[in-house]
Formats: structure tokens, sequence, C-alpha cells
């Protein structure tokens, strides 16, 4: 990448996720980036006036935190830099992002410095990308050879036509190439070594990578947090919205795409993403269960000051069966499952294989044990993340920077014993975020989602949330003070939904 001066702007720079872990990825940005050949300055801006915000900031930035390989000191150096070269800024109108744009140009000019390219990150309410997308193009664009690169957070969009809307809205003030449009699971360690993992370990998975052997997928994110505190966007949004449209979805293709030649090769990584969305069935009303926790109805009258009346349809849980239609996965169930206030925190895809059919008679023998490979987001039982491999599978090769974990303790993961599994973790734990930041900087755009790929995930969706339409979810109990939380297993294609099961099928006239 070109180097020089990078300005960096979080819009929304005092905000929740920029406090939890935008600071944080850009801190590490600078730390890693600060012997070469880079300058940066760093932004916090958002609509306070400046009296009020920059005490926030600071104190925001002064926690952030290096990592455990440098030294007490030179970390007590960095953090000195990073405060040195960051500072507030109101942007509320054009006047103030056109302020910000001759503040950048006069440094520059100042300092003799020649410009690599600017990075705004907006860390806004959706309904305020467009108008920021519109100011930064008309007062904060390079000219001349810098690059521009404004990243977004989801909701992109509740349904296909809204987010064909913003992201028309969008395109009329920046390019596709300079949009970063963040799925922050694309950034979780486990996640991003899907497609290496498959990579390497092509000669034990070539054979058994479909119909004939593989049983079923299930990506599952399973919370025990309620949302109070985010209630005015949850009750918009809902479960299938908020993690099974974008998280699960793209966990999905990293699982069933065809492998790309070359994992960096964003171009090629996004088409077979692609493809795998274009051949899903859609989604119909009875290949899905949804679920809302007994507590939630109170929450929302209580934080949206409802009467008692009031009623919310908004699902809390969801479990969705999904068919990809190609003769490679013909009749795999896929599962995408997820909630709220459930019995356990824990996350993970796992790719279940067939048993042989003699196995049917003899459970205990090892050859008959359960096969699978596990990617597992960490959290729950494990506590870290790893890929996990049934013993009687293969023995995997290990990809990159990570390690064989050899010793552990005698728990069980997902009901099956952890000895029976072989174990890879990465060598160092890195936060999501972080690591796209430094994507981004990078200019690499392979784990970050395209206009095309997005409206074609909502196509999926859309005929499921249509048909979901009044439609009333069940209610689980939720929450250990509220008579225990729902417990969700599947056996086959049977959803178990506390002592109920709920044969969820696919509907092959879509929604
Ligand atoms: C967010 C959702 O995108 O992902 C949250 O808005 C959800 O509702 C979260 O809790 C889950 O992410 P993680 O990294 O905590 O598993």
């Amino acid at each position: 990448p070109r180097s020089g001066h990078v300005s960096v702007v979080i819009v929304g720079g005092t905000g929740d996720l920029a406090r939890k872990y935008l600071w944080q990825g850009f801190f590490q940005l600078y730390v890693d980036q600060v012997s070469g050949g880079n300058t940066f300055s760093f932004y916090g801006a958002g609509l306070s006036p400046a009296e009020k915000a920059t005490p926030v900031l600071f104190e925001i930035l002064k926690a952030v935190t290096c990592s455990k390989d440098v030294s007490q000191d030179r970390c007590a150096i960095l953090k000195d830099q990073f405060l040195r070269l960051s500072q507030y800024r109101q942007l509320k109108t054009l006047e103030d992002y056109q302020e910000l744009a001759k503040h950048i140009e006069q440094q520059l000019q100042q300092e003799g410095m020649t410009e690599a390219g600017r990075l705004f990150y907006l860390s806004v309410p959706a309904f305020a990308y467009a108008g920021a997308a519109e100011k930064i193009n008309s007062s904060c664009r390079p000219t001349g050879g810098p690059w521009l690169r404004v990243v977004l957070e989801k909701p992109f969009g509740h349904d296909y036509r809204s987010a064909q809307v913003l992201a028309t809205e969008l395109l009329s003030a920046l390019k596709d190439e300079e949009m970063y449009r963040i799925d922050h699971y694309l950034g979780k360690q486990v996640v991003s070594k899907i497609l290496p993992f498959r990579i390497e370990n092509r000669k034990f998975l070539d054979p058994i990578w479909n119909r004939h052997h593989i049983e079923r997928i299930e990506i599952v994110l399973k919370e025990t947090l309620d949302v109070k505190g985010r209630i005015a966007f949850y009750d918009e949004y809902g479960v299938i919205r908020d993690v099974l449209q974008n998280h699960l979805t793209e966990v999905m293709t990293l699982l069933t795409m065809e492998l790309p030649v070359n994992v960096s090769n964003s171009g090629e990584v996004l088409r077979n993403k692609l493809e795998v969305l274009h051949s899903m069935l859609p989604l119909g009303k009875n290949q899905a269960v949804i679920g809302q926790y007994q507590t939630y109805k109170t929450e929302v009258q209580q934080e949206l000051n409802k009467t008692k009346e009031h009623v919310t349809l908004t699902p809390t849980f969801a479990a969705v069966l999904a068919h990809i239609d190609k003769a490679q996965y013909e009749d795999v169930p896929v599962l995408l499952i997820s909630g709220k206030m459930l019995d356990e925190r824990v996350g993970y895809a796992r790719v279940v294989f067939k048993n042989d059919v003699f196995c049917l008679q003899s459970q205990n023998d090892d050859h008959c044990k359960p096969k699978q490979i596990v990617f597992y987001f960490g959290h729950g039982c494990l506590k870290y993340p790893a890929v996990l491999v049934s013993k009687n599978l293969f023995k995997p090769l290990i990809v990159g920077e990570w390690k064989e974990v050899t010793e552990h303790k005698d728990i069980s993961v997902l009901g099956l014993q952890i000895s029976d599994y072989y174990i890879q973790t990465p060598t160092t734990e890195k936060e999501a975020y972080t690591e796209l930041i430094s994507h981004i900087f990078a200019g690499q755009k392979n784990n970050f989602i395209s206009t095309e790929n997005l409206l074609a995930s909502w196509e999926v969706w859309t005929p499921l949330l249509s048909s979901l339409k009044g439609s009333f979810p069940r209610i689980y109990p939720g929450g250990a003070d509220n008579g225990g939380m729902l417990d969700v297993h599947l056996r086959g294609k049977e959803i178990h939904y506390n002592s109920e099961v709920v044969i969820i099928s696919p509907d092959q006239t879509g929604g």
C-alpha cells in the first residue's frame, strides 16, 4: 500500500462500540505500523460539542492496552504518542466536515507529508449513513492518489428493498470499493480459519465434503443475556435480522462455498460466496421456529414507554432450516440457530458426518463414535476458540500460527468427550475488530460484505421475514430467575425446544 499520512476518523467516537472495540483496534494498528512508513492522526468525532466530548474521548483512549509481548515502558510511550495524535471534532453540519478537511490539509502542508489515505469509520445509527457519506464525498474526499475508505456497521437495511435503497444512496456518494461493510464474525479467529482449514486439509476433506458423507451442518449462536438497554433497536429487528441474516449466513457460506485458489483474492472469495447465496432455496415459514423470552414483552413496554396492552411479535430466538440447491449438498440440512436468554453461551459451526450403517448395532466401537468437525467460536465450556476434529475422522494439518492442544481437562463439548478430538487453537488471542481494522488499513476486502452479496443474502431471508409477519413466537421462560432458560437441542432434523419436539421441513415452494 501507498505509504504516507493516514487520517482516521471515528464518527460516533465516544459511543459504545468505539469504547469497547474500535479504539483498541486502532491503537493496535498504530502499534503495528509505527515503525513502518506511515504516520497517523486520529479523530474521535460526534454530534456533541468538543468541550463536552473531549474528556470522554480521552478517558476512553487512556484505557487502551498493549499486547503481552510489549514491555510496560514501551507501552507507556506508545500510549502517550497515540494520545498526542488524537483529538475530538464535532461533526454535525457540512461546515464541520469542511473544517475537518481543511484541518487535515493544513496539517499535511505544514509538516510536508504526503497523504496515504483517509479512513472514516461510521459507528452511528444506520439512518445517519447516507447523510454522513454525502458530506464525506462532497468535502472530505482526498484529491489525487490517496485512498478513501468508509466503514459501515450493520444493520444494512431490514429487508431486501430497504437494503437496496440504502445501497443506492451510499453508491451515489461512494464507490463500491471505498465501502467496507463490517460483519465482526468475519474477524473472529475461528471463522477466518474456516477457508484455510478446508484448503490445507483438502486431501482428507475432498472425498467427504458432500451429501454422501455429510449428515447435517449446524451454525449456532446461543446467548444467555437479554436485550435490555437496546430494545429500541432490537424490537425493530429481532434475532433473524440481528444475527442469522448476517453472522450465521456468512459462516454458512464459508463452510459451503467452492474453495478459492487464493484466500486473499477478494474478488474470487466474494464471487464464490455469492454463488452459495444464489443457490439457497428461498426460505419459507415452515422452515423456521421462532420464540420470544417471557419477560421480553415487559422490557419492551418499560423501555419504549408502552402500555400494558402493547404486544410485540419480535422473535428473540429462531431456528431455521436452510437448503443449498447444489448436487454436492442435496438433502443436507443446514440449521441456523440463535437466541437470547438461552441455557448457555456458546457459538459454533459444525459439520456432522454420517456414521456407517453397521454402527447402529455397535455404538461402542471407536469407529462408530460421532464424526464431526467443529469450528468453536469461544466462550462456553471450552473458553477458547478452536477447531475440533473427531479422532476417528482424520488428523488435521495445522494451518498458520496455530497450535495443537494436547492437554485438556476431561470435559465434554457439545455432548462429546473432548479427548475424542484433535484440537487446534490460535497461539495469540486477537479481537475480531482489531483484526478487521488491520484488513481495512491494508485495503483487503475479502472479509467484508459487498453490495451484491448483501442483497443476495437479503433475497434469501426476506421471503421468510415476510411470511412470519403477524406470527406469534412461542414464549419460552428465559432467564435463571424466571423459571429456567430455553434448552435447545438438535436431533437430525428435529429441534428439541424445551421438552417439545419441533420438526422443521423444507418448503420447496418457498415463502
Ligand atoms: C451482534 C448482535 O452483532 O452480535 C448482538 O447485534 C449479538 O445481539 C452479538 O449479541 C454476538 O456477537 P459475539 O461476538 O458476542 O458472539
